[in-house]
């Protein structure tokens, strides 16, 4: 496996790779990684014949007060981790590299999907992941590129991008990869103390709690949303950012659940802030 951080030996390797007639699969991440970003990259290592993995924590992608400083790094073992998945390059470009001094051009998806859940709660971050991810799909020059449904939004998001910029990326997504007791795994996890580890499971029972109640035949929004706040609140330590039921085309809130949706959270264990969803089939 390789490690390139150099912007320009990365399009080197990407040309002669092309030139080979191999296919270009990527697996975007900010490191610290885990089996949900391995999931993705045994995906792209089953479907290509070249796999990329980027390690960049996005300063772009986070607001004021959050964990850009503190978001866990540890290159070494990621490299390990990613080589045995089968990845072929590792690409952890500098931060002044790709935002140099004088820099100054952002693409920000502007419809409903950026517009309520993180979108809403977390000012500016899409803008930041967009930003960053056409930077890195111009560099890496993917076929077909590997996303979990565990950032369901971003998934949405990203996907309404390439659509909109005539990308001809293949976008994947992969189930989410869970802990024993339904926890979704994710790099922040590291931040939980042991109380907030066992309390943070509540995110996952809730979803499965709005499962039941649906498929029960519990169609009202508010409803559904009621049993979950009151499952969150029992809770030591926790605070709702949002709990919501959104149609999943459009992601528009949902008042009474008639077709397949996707149900959201974000919730503060502490001083970390944790996200979950899952897809309905109704
Ligand atoms: P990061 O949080 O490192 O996640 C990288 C990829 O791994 C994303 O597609 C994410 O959805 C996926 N992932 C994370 N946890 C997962 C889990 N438990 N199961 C399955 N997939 C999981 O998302 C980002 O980085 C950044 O926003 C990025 C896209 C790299 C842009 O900076």
């Amino acid at each position: 496996m390789e490690h390139v951080q150099d912007l320009s030996t990365m399009r080197e390797k990407i040309n002669t790779v092309r030139k080979q007639g191999k296919s270009i699969g990527f697996v975007p991440t900010m490191g610290f990684l885990h089996e949900g970003h391995i999931s993705l990259i045994r995906a792209a290592r089953a479907q290509n014949d070249y796999v990329v993995v980027s390690i960049f924590v996005n300063p772009l992608q986070f607001g004021k007060g959050e964990d850009y400083t503190e978001y866990p790094r540890d290159l070494e073992n990621d490299s390990r981790l990613a080589e045995s998945a089968g990845c072929d390059l590792i690409f952890s470009p500098a931060v002044r590299d790709l935002y140099p001094p004088g820099y100054a051009t952002y693409v920000e998806v502007l419809s409903s999907v950026t517009q309520g859940l993180c979108g809403a709660s977390r000012s500016g971050h899409f803008r930041g992941v967009t930003t960053v991810l056409v930077k890195l799909f111009n560099l890496v020059k993917p076929d077909r590129t590997y996303f979990g449904q565990k950032d369901a939004q971003q998934c949405l998001v990203v996907k309404k991008m390439l659509d909109d910029l005539n990308y001809n990326i293949q976008f994947n997504i992969m189930p989410t990869v869970r802990e024993a007791d339904g926890l979704a795994m994710s790099s922040r996890n590291k931040y939980l103390t042991p109380r907030q580890r066992v309390a943070a499971s509540v995110l996952y029972r809730s979803l499965q709690q709005v499962e039941l109640l649906i498929r029960g035949g519990e169609r009202n929004g508010a409803i559904l949303k009621e049993n979950v706040r009151r499952l969150i609140t029992a809770v030591p330590e926790t605070e709702i950012d949002y709990i919501e039921i959104m149609e999943v085309d459009g992601l528009k809130p949902v008042e009474q659940v008639k077709n397949n949706c996707l149900v959201a959270l974000a919730v503060k264990f502490g001083s970390t802030r944790l996200i979950d969803n899952i897809i309905l089939e109704v």
